[in-house]
């Protein structure tokens, strides 16, 4: 069955944000190496976006998570499923992630982190959805404080489909 895809945000708005995100980011990280951490799958295309644009030496690593349970259950409890290839310590990470929505991810993907005595440690998303927060999570910065509704595309998905779509379109 297809499901009805409808553009909430461009693919030449995702791409001006971003190159913005990229260079704001730059100018923030002047003289170091930013160390990018994607949380997989659904951060692939903005990461790869992202670093096309910075200015400064980019490095690269992964990581893959799985959440049990959905977002609106109060038990939703995060696992690691592939774990980084490289330690951190000492760099200057920038965990780069699709969408903050109720923050258990990305605040488990931090305390994991941070355990690990990075120099610095900072997050970036394409996408907020403020209203979903159940656990807080600080951001360095944002592409686009979206309302709550169910995205994909720009590397988000449905089922696993829609992950290619160059834009973030609303399923309704
Ligand atoms: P959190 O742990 O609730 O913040 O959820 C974050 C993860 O849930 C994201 O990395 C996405 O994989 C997924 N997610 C949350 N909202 C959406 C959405 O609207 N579309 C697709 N995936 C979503
Ligand atoms: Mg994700």
């Amino acid at each position: 069955m297809e499901e009805k895809v409808n553009v909430l945000i461009s693919e030449e708005e995702v791409d001006k944000r971003i190159k913005e995100m990229a260079s704001e980011l730059s100018r923030k990280y002047k003289g170091s190496t930013v160390h990018m951490i994607g949380i997989l799958k659904g951060s692939i295309m903005f990461l790869s976006e992202l670093s096309k644009h910075m200015t400064v030496p980019v490095t690269m690593d992964f990581m893959a998570v799985s959440s049990y349970g959905n977002g609106t259950s109060s038990s939703g409890q995060v696992n690691l499923k592939l774990d980084l290839s490289v330690d951190i310590e000492g760099r200057d990470v920038v965990v780069v992630e699709d969408i903050l929505d109720s923050g258990r991810t990305l605040s488990y993907v931090v305390e994991l982190l941070k355990s690990r005595n990075p120099e610095t440690l900072k997050v970036v998303t394409l996408l907020d959805k403020p209203d979903r927060r159940v656990v807080p999570v600080e951001l360095e910065m944002t592409g686009f404080e979206i309302p709550d509704r169910f995205v994909v595309g720009y590397g988000l998905d449905y089922a696993e489909k829609y992950r290619n779509l160059p834009y973030i379109g609303a399923l309704d």
